[in-house]
């Protein structure tokens, strides 16, 4: 069982998948439009090319004829998926995966309207003059979305009339792609928002679930995550099941980090995505039996896996960067070394810009020990540590 991977997307979050591949002898070609990616550093082989032009793709899979395609980002030519997957390759999760999750049209209108999941009441606009109508229809405050777009790029909160060209105009700068379309979301008063890391298997072998991941998010980005998050039982139980339906519905083996916002009216389906998701890094402090990496990764190769454990709680907190930098530098790392129960992981970024997530900083405790302490532990913990250009 030697694989040939094609991994689509080099970075934090795909270099640990490929040392995870890696420790089981598998092969990977890891992929991005810069050089020295993080996962390239890790991987057999690598190249660049702008993931976003099909006839790229198509060189690449051709030269390279692997098993198996991992997407580890959503800005792909997905629709060239459905092609690979024709050729015998298996693209990861699932080509309806990849490529549905790309544009939040696709994704949204199969758990609202054919899964019938709770979201957020819903419009879709593509002028100023259209969302000015959808955020009539939705009411104040809403979120205005690019259909495509990640990391919360292009995403504003309508409050006032005044608002909605605003919203208009910087949506349209902060989406990908080809289309210029937007998702007007109801605002959704959550009092927490969670992941559910769901690995679906091969062969029948049933779907399994991680702890709920608990994360807080800032400028469209996650700052920390905690395992486990507090939820009822009630509300988990609705979490995985509206997890299990999506993924079936979206098909093929792998981890996906489903996102959901936890209300006193129930739960909410916010988005997800088809492979590990990076509020899960926290399953790097050894929170569980098989971290989100290894998880992915046996799916994919239909390696069954029993069972996931949790075994101690833990948390992560992000590193990121303030300046932009040819030669980033961290100082402070011995201040966290030496802490009990701490890691980190600095991921290897050759360059940095403000906000850039540059290393993340791992805390965990017994399964006794209140999870907001050890979040804490990594919040303070993570200031610590300084980046310098
Ligand atoms: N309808 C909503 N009501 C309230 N908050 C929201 C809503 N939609 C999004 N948010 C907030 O914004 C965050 C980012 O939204 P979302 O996950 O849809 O965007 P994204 O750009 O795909 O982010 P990422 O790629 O980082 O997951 C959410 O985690 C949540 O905190
Ligand atoms: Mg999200």
């Amino acid at each position: 069982m030697n694989k040939k991977i094609i991994l689509l997307g080099s970075g934090e979050l795909g270099k640990e998948f490929v040392i995870a591949a890696q420790r089981i002898g598998q092969t990977v070609i890891a992929v991005d439009s810069y050089e020295n990616a993080p996962a390239m550093q890790v991987a057999h082989g690598f190249e660049v090319i702008n993931m976003l032009d099909g006839a790229a793709l198509d060189s690449i899979v051709a030269k390279h004829q692997p098993d198996f395609i991992v997407p580890e980002i959503e800005a792909i030519r997905t629709e060239r998926f459905y092609d690979y997957e024709k050729q015998g390759i298996t693209v990861v999760p699932s080509a309806k995966a990849a490529n549905f999750t790309m544009n939040r049209k696709a994704i949204r209108d199969l758990a609202a309207k054919e899964l019938g999941l709770r979201t957020a009441n819903y419009r879709y606009a593509t002028s100023a003059d259209e969302l000015q109508k959808a955020v009539a229809e939705v009411g104040m405050p809403c979120v205005v979305k690019p259909l495509m777009s990640s990391s919360g790029k292009g995403q504003s909160t309508i409050k006032t009339d005044e608002d909605i060209s605003k919203a208009w105009n910087y949506a349209v700068e902060g989406s990908r792609g080809d289309v210029v379309e937007v998702i007007v979301e109801a605002f959704v008063n959550f009092h927490s928002e969670i992941t559910l890391l769901t690995v679906t298997q091969n062969n029948d072998l049933p779907t399994l679930f991680c702890a709920p991941i608990g994360h807080r998010q800032e400028r469209g980005d996650y700052q920390e995550s905690w395992q486990p998050a507090r939820i009822s039982d009630a509300a988990l139980f609705e979490a995985q099941d509206m997890a299990e339906k999506v993924t079936e519905a979206l098909g093929g083996a792998g981890l996906f980090g489903v996102e959901f916002f936890l209300t006193d009216e129930g739960v909410y389906f916010s988005e997800l995505s088809p492979r590990p998701h990076d509020t899960g890094m926290v399953t790097l402090a050894n929170t569980q039996n098989f971290n989100e990496f290894e998880l992915h990764l046996r799916a994919i190769l239909s390696l069954p896996i029993a069972e996931i454990t949790q075994e101690k709680n833990g948390a992560s907190a992000v590193l990121l960067a303030t300046e932009n930098s040819a030669n980033p530098t961290f100082s402070g790392i011995e201040n966290i070394a030496g802490l009990p129960k701490t890691d980190f992981r600095l991921f290897g970024k050759p360059t940095s810009r403000p906000y850039r997530r540059m290393g993340v900083i791992l805390t965990n405790d017994s399964l006794e020990t209140p999870i907001e302490e050890i979040t804490e532990r990594a919040k303070e913990a993570a200031k610590l540590v300084t980046i310098h250009s």
